[in-house]
């Protein structure tokens, strides 16, 4: 190891904390590299220089910055399309992502646009921490001249519905700014709210742009990424090559491998993106609906100018697994059930949290009776919205393929089965059959592009199947960096997700390490991070020396539970304290070398 020795210069604004970060980073690396570095924060400093504040305040004020902050691409999406007609109709548009807007310039910002959904349990999503963090901090600028609008989105099947948009659209008010339009809340039916708000804000912007002055522009800023013929919206017919449980027979839980052809689609993914799946509700489930709603599914019943017979609006149209706010409030009003209404008051949130949690909408339309006029029941559902699945594989190792790692969710609960939409019809699907579906990229969990990097994957359950894409990536790339796997589940013998793969991928030196916690094979529970603690000498090693970290699985407990025992080892091996361990891993997760996608 090189030993970096501080030069004997003041050195402005850099407290102590964030020089001992920066040494301990220089530390690990070789002199040509130190050398590289030296000349690149050169060329950093003279490009800081050149955006002097007063350019910055003069360019602010005749342009739209639309930022996003997205985990799952709905917000880059919408921001996009926001650019795109704000550049349709002559603004000067730029379009960051939340993690790439410089935050110095927040206090010249003029006219701001901001799409950001809510992500864990009212958290940020991870591109949108830092600017987050510093827009709610101490450190916030004044910001008596922005005009602004915020487009929070959210799923209103979680406890805390939209809540960072929100808090950002108050803060930024509270730091002096003024509104553009209003707070925009959008649930799983983004575009019902996303559109006016879109129409609403631009409009506005386009104004107060006019107002300072701005010049029209005919020619875009930036190049809007061409869409392929299939989409979300027009998803392909990808036809099921292979369907196999990967789990004992005696597991609890049905785990499936699932291969599909994109032959002929033009689609193209890469380790870490995710596909989406359109799915349809299963027909018993919709049955039990009719059944308990004591309603004709042959009616044909008119919903947004389009009529369909109810059976096929529940079987198709409508979301009927998912419990959330609105589905309450109209059964709570249709039946007269006080007590539901109650739940929805703030005092009883966690009441509200256990009930969405546990219960699927058919156990409170069993135990809540009401009379349900068709149109009111359908207005009270969302529409069904498609599913995610990280991608198991790499176009490298499978061509036109792509493989998904499936918990099938069918359980039993309050007296009877209970089915997931998009799992149970994935493993209900066999050979031939086809599954309309499209990808859904996901720029920050992405390998290394230096191969020689080292990486340290976390993925229990399901969480696996990203890195099952990232070793057959690395393999097939001829990757030169070491790959260790941290992976878990319940019981070795019935639930170790593609041993036999992992087994020949340790003998073929595609993947250097393996640690494994089964939960239930022992009289002590043992997960992930236990084994993370107990080779935390290694694995902090690893990170000073540079290596790529990734997390996928369980958002619940999983991701927080590792992400505290990660904390531990940089305190025991790093020689740091709990806080600057904290903030070395905020850095790691904002430079994209701390990679979270769970669920
Ligand atoms: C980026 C991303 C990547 C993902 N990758 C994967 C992946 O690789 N593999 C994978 O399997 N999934 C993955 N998922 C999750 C996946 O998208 C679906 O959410 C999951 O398969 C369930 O969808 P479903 O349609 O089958 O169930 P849904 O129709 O959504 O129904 C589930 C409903 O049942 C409830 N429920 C489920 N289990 C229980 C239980 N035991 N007790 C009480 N209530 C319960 C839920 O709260 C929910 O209301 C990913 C999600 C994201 C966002
Ligand atoms: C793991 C996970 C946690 C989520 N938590 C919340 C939440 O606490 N509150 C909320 O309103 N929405 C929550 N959502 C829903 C997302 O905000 C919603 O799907 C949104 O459209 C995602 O936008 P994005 O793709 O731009 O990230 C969550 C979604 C996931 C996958």
């Amino acid at each position: 190891m090189n030993s970096v020795a501080v030069p004997n210069l003041p050195a402005p604004s850099l407290d102590a904390e964030k020089l001992t970060r920066l040494t301990r980073e220089l530390e690990s690396l070789t002199v040509a590299q130190l050398y590289w570095i030296a000349a690149w924060s050169a060329a950093q400093a003279a490009q800081a220089q050149r955006d002097i504040p007063a350019a910055v305040a003069e360019r602010t004020a005749e342009r739209l910055s639309i930022v996003y902050g997205s985990q799952t691409g709905n917000a880059k999406r919408i921001a996009e399309q926001l650019a795109s007609r704000g550049e349709a109709a002559g603004l000067p548009v730029r379009l960051l992502r939340a993690d790439a807007y410089p935050q110095r310039e927040l206090a010249q910002e003029r006219h701001l646009l901001l799409v950001i959904s809510t992500q864990g349990d009212g958290e940020p999503p991870d591109d949108a921490r830092g600017l987050f963090e510093f827009i709610s901090g101490k450190r916030a600028p004044k910001l008596p001249a922005l005009q602004f609008a915020v487009l929070g989105l959210g799923d209103s099947s979680y406890p805390q519905f939209c809540t960072i948009g929100r808090q950002l659209d108050a803060r930024l008010a509270e730091l002096g700014g003024s509104r553009l339009a209003s707070f925009g809340e959008a649930d799983v039916e983004i575009e019902a709210v996303a559109a006016p708000w879109v129409e609403q804000a631009l409009e506005q912007a386009r104004e107060r742009l006019r107002q300072a002055g701005a010049p029209a522009r005919t020619t875009p800023l930036h190049v809007v990424p061409s869409r392929s013929v299939w989409s979300r919206e027009q998803p392909f017919a990808a036809t099921v090559l292979a369907n196999q449980r990967i789990v004992a027979r005696d597991s609890a839980r049905d785990v499936r491998h699932v291969e599909l052809s994109l032959e002929g689609s033009g689609l193209h993914y890469q380790p870490g993106d995710a596909l989406g799946v359109w799915a349809h509700n299963p027909p018993a489930l919709v049955e039990q609906w009719l059944e308990a709603l004591q309603l004709d599914g042959a009616q044909p019943v008119t919903h947004q100018q389009r009529t369909l017979p109810l059976r096929q609006w529940l079987g198709g149209e409508r979301e009927i697994t998912r419990l959330h706010r609105g589905f309450i409030t109209a059964l709570a009003t249709a039946g007269g059930h006080d007590e539901l209404a109650r739940l929805l008051q703030p005092e009883q949130s966690a009441q509200f949290a256990a009930v969405l949690a546990d219960e699927q909408p058919i156990d409170l339309l069993r135990r809540y009776p009401a009379t349900w006029q068709p149109e009111t029941l359908l207005a009270a559902l969302r529409p069904l919205a498609p599913r995610l699945y990280s991608i198991a594989s790499s176009t490298k190792a499978v061509g036109e393929e792509v493989h998904l790692t499936v918990a099938v969710v069918d359980y039993q609960a309050h007296g009877s089965a209970h089915w997931g939409a998009a799992s149970s019809l994935l493993a209900a699907t066999g050979e031939d059959g086809k599954m309309p579906v499209f990808i859904e990229p996901n720029e920050r969990f992405r390998l290394p592009a230096d191969g020689s990097r080292d990486i340290i994957m976390i993925g229990p359950g399901t969480g696996v199947a990203p890195f099952r894409a990232f070793v057959q990536e690395r393999r097939e790339s001829g990757a030169t960096g070491r790959n260790w796997l941290f992976f878990g589940n319940r019981h070795f013998t019935s639930d170790f997700l593609y041993q036999v793969e992992w087994q020949q991928a340790l003998q073929d030196g595609s993947l250097h390490r393996l640690d494994l916690a089964f939960s239930r094979d022992a009289e002590h529970k043992t997960y992930v991070q236990q084994r993370l603690r107990e080779h935390g000498a290694e694995l902090n090693a690893w990170l000073e020396n540079g290596a790529h970290l990734y997390v996928c699985g369980d958002a619940k407990h999983m991701a927080r539970d590792v992400h505290a025992a990660l904390v531990d080892v940089i305190v025991a091996h790093g020689n740091r304290s709990a806080d600057e361990a904290n903030a070395w891993l905020g850095d790691l997760l904002q430079r994209g070398r701390y990679a979270r996608d769970v669920y």
